[in-house]
């Protein structure tokens, strides 16, 4: 998808993807992770989520990124935390207390902007991106990130039923992308629900990325 669809969702107010709270499978599988408090994870495309407010009540650091500059300053806002706001080549970062949002493309941030990172949370990124995209999103997340572990949520349905986004990544793409870096574990599989459950029937997955 290229920056303009998603402008676009946001300026529109399309954003079916927005939950109101915490996502139910990050706080029931986040202790797969193995936290420990000042733990710094990584959101990719981390949109104005209620999982960076709920990940940082649990005393861990949290760096995001996003494309649209209202949603990161939407985060800041309704936690109470003003922003020093720098310029970073081609990213603008916002940063207070634990929280770091860096507005911009994913494909932009290096390891040095986001320093080491202790694990990746992946709610609705790697499903967002388009096929010719996914493989490029995964390789640089593992390049980025040192291969951290993951915690990785997906959907599996039939593809040629309804289009994306939010994308079909079934356990065979999920393995052509990271079996080469980590063991992958399916935490679970349950009916899809929410607005994608009302286009299609299929399964949406928690899956648990250790490295190797
Ligand atoms: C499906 S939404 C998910 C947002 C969030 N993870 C959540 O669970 O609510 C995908 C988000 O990624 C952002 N996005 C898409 N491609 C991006 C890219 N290349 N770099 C940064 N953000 C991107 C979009 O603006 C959108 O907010």
């Amino acid at each position: 998808m290229q920056e303009s669809f998603w402008q676009a969702r946001w300026s529109e107010g399309r954003i079916g993807f927005h939950e109101p709270a915490a996502n139910p499978l990050l706080t029931r599988f986040l202790p797969q992770l193995t936290l420990t408090p000042a733990d710094h994870v990584f959101v990719p495309l981390c949109g104005k989520s209620f999982d960076l407010d709920w990940l940082l009540s649990q005393g861990l650091r949290v760096t995001g990124i996003e494309f649209n500059q209202a949603a990161v300053e939407e985060v800041f806002d309704r936690l109470s935390l003003p922003p020093q706001i720098t310029e970073t080549g081609a990213l603008t970062r916002y940063q207070a207390g634990d929280l770091t949002l860096y507005c911009g493309d994913v494909f932009a941030l290096t390891a040095n902007d986001l320093g080491p990172v202790t694990a990746i949370y992946d709610r609705a990124a790697l499903v967002a991106l388009p096929p010719e995209t996914r493989p490029l999103y995964a390789a640089h997340l593992i390049k980025i990130t040192q291969s951290a572990p993951q915690l990785l949520i997906g959907f599996d349905y039939d593809q040629t039923l309804t289009d994306g986004p939010p994308f079909s990544t079934p356990q065979d793409e999920i393995s052509q992308h990271y079996a080469d870096r980590y063991a992958i574990t399916e935490l679970l599989s349950q009916p899809i629900t929410g607005p994608l459950g009302a286009r299609t029937q299929g399964m949406e997955q928690a899956w648990l990325l250790t490295p190797t």
